[in-house]
């Protein structure tokens, strides 16, 4: 069984191909060098993510976990939850209103659940 994940923005692409749970190919393409973090792509091979959020991230090139910009809710343009929290503080309330901020949710739509349920929870920390 072979499963794949695509998205493509903004002339981005980036495709990974999984068989039996694990990673058979990585591929990324950008009109200029994306910001990957190599050695995750690298290590997905041997470990896989073991759930949707951090096959997500791998989509988007980086840790579940993220860095500064948080942790990955939209793989399409990688936007993190940082900056949705952020824009949320300063007034967006509406997946679209994000997406009109971020470009979030703006292409496959597969974040928007996880948009929503930002809007509805306040940040933890
Ligand atoms: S993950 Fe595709 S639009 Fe957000």
């Amino acid at each position: 069984m072979q499963l794949q994940q695509a998205t493509g923005a903004a002339g981005e692409y980036r495709l990974l191909a999984w068989r039996e749970g694990e990673l058979q190919l990585a591929f990324y393409a950008a009109p200029r060098l994306p910001t990957l973090d190599q050695g995750l792509i690298s290590a997905a091979f041997c470990a896989p993510p073991a759930d949707a959020a951090g096959r997500f991230a791998l989509l988007a090139g980086c840790s579940a976990q993220g860095n500064d910009a948080g942790r990955i809710i939209c793989s399409c343009f990688g936007v993190g939850e940082t900056a949705i929290r952020r824009a949320i503080e300063e007034g967006c309330d509406s997946p679209a209103a994000l997406g009109a901020a971020l470009k979030c949710g703006t292409n496959c739509g597969s974040c928007i659940p996880e948009l929503k349920q930002l809007l509805l929870t306040p940040a933890t920390a």
